[in-house]
Formats: structure tokens, C-alpha cells, sequence
């Protein structure tokens, strides 16, 4: 399968992932008070909706998408954020921050990447969540089996699938079923919430 020219997707507007806003999985994550202050990681972050969701005076978000495009629309949507709020264009596998992050979220990116660079994906994240941060995965489509012929993107996921990329370097916490979703995703989405091993 020919690979995703994310640029080209952007530019034509053929983005059926956008939702248009941030899923209600995250918004209850951060009602709940569970997203630290500190240093905020999202790739692959599109239009930027959980950027502005996850801005506040006490955090500094850094979203990075390899699309120029989809960074665009994220500046003419939001003007006036709080905090420090960063997009950056570039490629995650490419990505090299001056520090690690204090929470990471991944929300229809891992289901975007092509199943062969899941391992360099689960690596990446061990090195940008710090020691005892927070790796937060809302997974989506969840799969449970995952068929022999699956195809994607986005590619079917579970947390065994993802346990089994980073249980070296990360603890699962827990894992729960998304009691909302975007329309249409209704029992299709895990947020499961993983705590970097080691010390600080
Ligand atoms: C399925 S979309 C999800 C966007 C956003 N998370 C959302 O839920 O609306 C995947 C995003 O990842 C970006 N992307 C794909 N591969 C990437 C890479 N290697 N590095 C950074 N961004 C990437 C794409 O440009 C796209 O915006």
C-alpha cells in the first residue's frame, strides 16, 4: 500500500479523521484534573483542536504534525491561547525536543502510522515522556481481535497491541472505555494511560 502524503490529504481537505474538535475523552480527562501541569506533547495533532483543549496558564503545549497545511488551520482557527502553545511542522520519527514531556497524548495517530514503524513509534515515546510522565492513549478504531487482514489507516489497535510495542519502558495504569465519543465512534475508542519507568 502506497504511503499517506499527509501535505497533499491536508491540502486537498480529504481529512475524514477531523472531527472538528477535540473528543470528549480528553475533555473528561482534564475535568477530572488529570492531566499534569508542566510540559504537553501532541503528534500528529492536525488542526490543533486538542492543543487549544489541553492550553492553560500552568502548561507549555508543543503539537507537531508534518503538515504545514494542517498547521495553517490551526492558526486561523485559534489566535489568542493560554499559556505557552507551539505548533511545529515536522516528522515525529525526526524529532528530537530539548527536554522530555511531563504527559503525551496520542490521539488517531499511532492508527495512522503504517503498522512497520510502530516499534520506532513505541521507542520515540520512551525517550519524550519523561521518568514517571504520563503517556495517554485514546485508541481508536479499538479492535479486539485484531483480524489477520486488517488494513488501515486508520489501522485497527487494542492494548495488547500497544502493551506489546512498550511494556519495557511503560507501565499500564489503566484502561477504560470512552463512555462518549465523537459520533460514530461509540464503543470504538480505549483511553488507556501508561506511566513512564525509571526515576527522575
Ligand atoms: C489521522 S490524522 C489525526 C489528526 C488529529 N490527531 C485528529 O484527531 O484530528 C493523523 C495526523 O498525523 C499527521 N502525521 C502523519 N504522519 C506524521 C509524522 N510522521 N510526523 C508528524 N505528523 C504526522 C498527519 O498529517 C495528520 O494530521
Amino acid at each position: 500500500m502506497a504511503p499517506v502524503d499527509w501535505e497533499d490529504a491536508w491540502k486537498k481537505r480529504v481529512t475524514p479523521w477531523d472531527e472538528g474538535q477535540s473528543p470528549p475523552a480528553l475533555q473528561r480527562l482534564l475535568a477530572e484534573g488529570r492531566v499534569p501541569s508542566g510540559r504537553i506533547f501532541v503528534p500528529g495533532c492536525g488542526a490543533g483542536y486538542d492543543l487549544a483543549t489541553l492550553a492553560d496558564s500552568d502548561r507549555e503545549v508543543i503539537g507537531l504534525d508534518v503538515s504545514s497545511e494542517a498547521r495553517a488551520t490551526f492558526a486561523e482557527s485559534y489566535k489568542d491561547l493560554p499559556g505557552r502553545v507551539t505548533y511545529e511542522v515536522g516528522d515525529f520519527f525526526e524529532y528530537h525536543p530539548t527536554h522530555p514531556f511531563d504527559f503525551v497524548w496520542d490521539y488517531t495517530f499511532f492508527c495512522a502510522l503504517d503498522p512497520g514503524e510502530r516499534e520506532v513509534w513505541a521507542r520515540i515515546m520512551s525517550r519524550l515522556v519523561k521518568p514517571n510522565g504520563l503517556l495517554a492513549t485514546l485508541l481508536f478504531p479499538y479492535v479486539d481481535p485484531i483480524p489477520a487482514d486488517a488494513s488501515g489507516p486508520p489501522w485497527p489497535v487494542n492494548t495488547d497491541l500497544v502493551r506489546g510495542l512498550i511494556a519495557d519502558g511503560f507501565e499500564l495504569l489503566e484502561v477504560t472505555e470512552a463512555e462518549q465519543t465523537h459520533p460514530g465512534r461509540e464503543g470504538k475508542e480505549r483511553l488507556a494511560l501508561w506511566r513512564r519507568k525509571g526515576r527522575d
